[in-house]
This record gives C-alpha cells, sequence and structure tokens, in this order.
C-alpha cells in the first residue's frame, strides 16, 4: 500500500508509520520536522495552500491507498480565555488541514473506487475539558467530518475509519501536568489504532473501560454532567 499520513515525527504517527514501513508499505510522511521516512515533506499543515501542493504533486504520480491524518497539536490545558491565535492555530491544524489534506485524494480514490481514510480524533470531542476548549472543539468537529465523509464516500467503496483515543505516551502527553486516568503506553495505542484499521472499524474509541465512562458522562443531563466536569477540572483532568 502507498500510506500518506501526517505527524509521522514523533508519537503515534512515527510509531504507526513504523509498523506499516516493517510490514512493506511504502511511507508518504508529512510534518514541519523531517520524518525518518524515504518520502518525508516538511510542511506546517496549517499552510493549507503548501499542504494542497505537496498532495497534489503526490498523487499524480503515486495512487494513495490509505490517508492518516494524524497531525495534531495541543496547547498546555489552561483555565483562561485562550488567545486568538493560539485557538484559530489549534483548529486549522487539527481539523482544516484535513480537507486541505483529502482534496487530492478523495478524487484518486474515488476513481479507484477503492481507499481508506483514517482520522485521528480523541475521547477529547465526546466531552469539552474547561480547560482545553479550542482541543476539544477540534476534536468534536472531526467527528462530525468523519460521519458525514464516511456516507459519502461509502458508494465509491472508501473506508473512513475515525479513532478516537484516550490518553497514549508521546510528546504531546508528555507535556500535560496532571495525572492521566488509562494512560496507555505508545506500542499499545498504536497497536489498538492498527486493529482498528485492519477491521475498517466505522468508529473506535479505547481503552474501552475509559471510553465507555466517558460515553457515559454525554448522556447525563447537563447539570450533572457539569458537576463532574468541574470536579474533573479541579483535580486537573
Ligand atoms: N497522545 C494522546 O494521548 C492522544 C490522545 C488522543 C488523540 N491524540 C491525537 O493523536 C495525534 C498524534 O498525537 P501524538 O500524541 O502522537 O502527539 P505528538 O507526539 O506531539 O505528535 C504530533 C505529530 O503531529 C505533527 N504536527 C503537529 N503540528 C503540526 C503542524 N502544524 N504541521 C504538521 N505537522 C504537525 C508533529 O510533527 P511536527 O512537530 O514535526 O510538525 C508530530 O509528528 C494528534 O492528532 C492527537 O490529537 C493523541
Amino acid at each position: 500500500m502507498n500510506i500518506l499520513i501526517t505527524g509521522a515525527s514523533s508519537g503515534i504517527g512515527k510509531e504507526l508509520a513504523k509498523k506499516y514501513e516493517n510490514q512493506g508499505h511504502i511511507i508518504f510522511a508529512i510534518s514541519r520536522r523531517k520524518a525518518e521516512f524515504e518520502n518525508s515533506y516538511e510542511c506546517d499543515v496549517a499552510n493549507f495552500e503548501k499542504l494542497r501542493e505537496i498532495v497534489k504533486d503526490i498523487t499524480k504520480n503515486h495512487q494513495i491507498d490509505m490517508v492518516i491524518a494524524n497531525a495534531g497539536i495541543s496547547y498546555p490545558h489552561s483555565a483562561s480565555f485562550m488567545p486568538f491565535e493560539e485557538f484559530k492555530n489549534t483548529v486549522d491544524v487539527n481539523f482544516l488541514s484535513i480537507h486541505a489534506l483529502l482534496e487530492n485524494v478523495v478524487p484518486q480514490m474515488k476513481k479507484n473506487k477503492k481507499g481508506k481514510i483514517v482520522l485521528i480524533s480523541s475521547l477529547a470531542g465526546y466531552v469539552s475539558s474547561p480547560t482545553s476548549l479550542a482541543y476539544s472543539a477540534s476534536k468534536r468537529a472531526i467527528n462530525s467530518y468523519a460521519e458525514g465523509l464516511r456516507n459519502q464516500l461509502a458508494p465509491y467503496n472508501i473506508k473512513v475509519i475515525n479513532i478516537k483515543p484516550g490518553f497514549i505516551q508521546s510528546e504531546m502527553t508528555a507535556k500535560n501536568k496532571f495525572k492521566m486516568p488509562f494512560l496507555l503506553p505508545l506500542e499499545r495505542g498504536v497497536e489498538r489504532i492498527e486493529y482498528a484499521i485492519s477491521k475498517n472499524k466505522k468508529e473506535y474509541a479505547f481503552p474501552f473501560v475509559f471510553a465507555s465512562i466517558v460515553k457515559l458522562v454525554t448522556v447525563l443531563p447537563t447539570n450533572l454532567k457539569d458537576f463532574i466536569l468541574n470536579k474533573l477540572n479541579s483535580s486537573k483532568i
């Protein structure tokens, strides 16, 4: 397979891409830092014009079988109202870049009547933490996008796989100063993601117990939900 992945210079993306490369697949990696893959492109995914040009060039010469929109950013948790530029950057990197990334991939996959589009969302998309508004909002936007895209592309045999991980050890979570419940080692988290991709899971939230608790919170009456979120916030989760 030819696999196009963003954010393969560290963490989940790097580990996942290495796994696929070891299985003999060809990796096309996009991130700001140079990734350790032969076809590595240095690009800030929030630079939509550059991103679209790079993907256009790649798809001119290669058929992409799977695209993994993994690049993501999380500013340090804070109870203060986020500066606009940081908010915009979070939404640009985590969400809007996905549509720019897919602009030239989707028509190619539609023509070939096959392909996989993997989106890396988060359990944070289910409930919005008061200390990471932009991140939660950007991930919830992915969930909405995935739901629509999945059904739009189903007639073309293109699978849309929305992954919603809990906490996984990476550069992103290493910055967190609070206790992260159900924190998974990187390798274990990536194993779960690879499994979900292999099974074409439409949505895959994990680890199971944490994901179940979070999903349960979403169906609670608003006042009870807010009570729990405020409790978690005061314990800095
Ligand atoms: N770790 C977790 O607990 C967890 C949980 C749920 C979801 N996720 C999601 O998983 C994805 C990967 O995160 P991670 O935990 O592996 O974090 P990470 O180690 O910080 O990796 C983030 C990756 O995204 C890339 N990236 C960030 N900003 C970028 C930009 N503007 N342009 C291009 N690439 C950019 C980084 O590359 P450069 O710095 O080289 O640009 C890096 O390769 C993210 O979408 C994150 O939201 C993580």
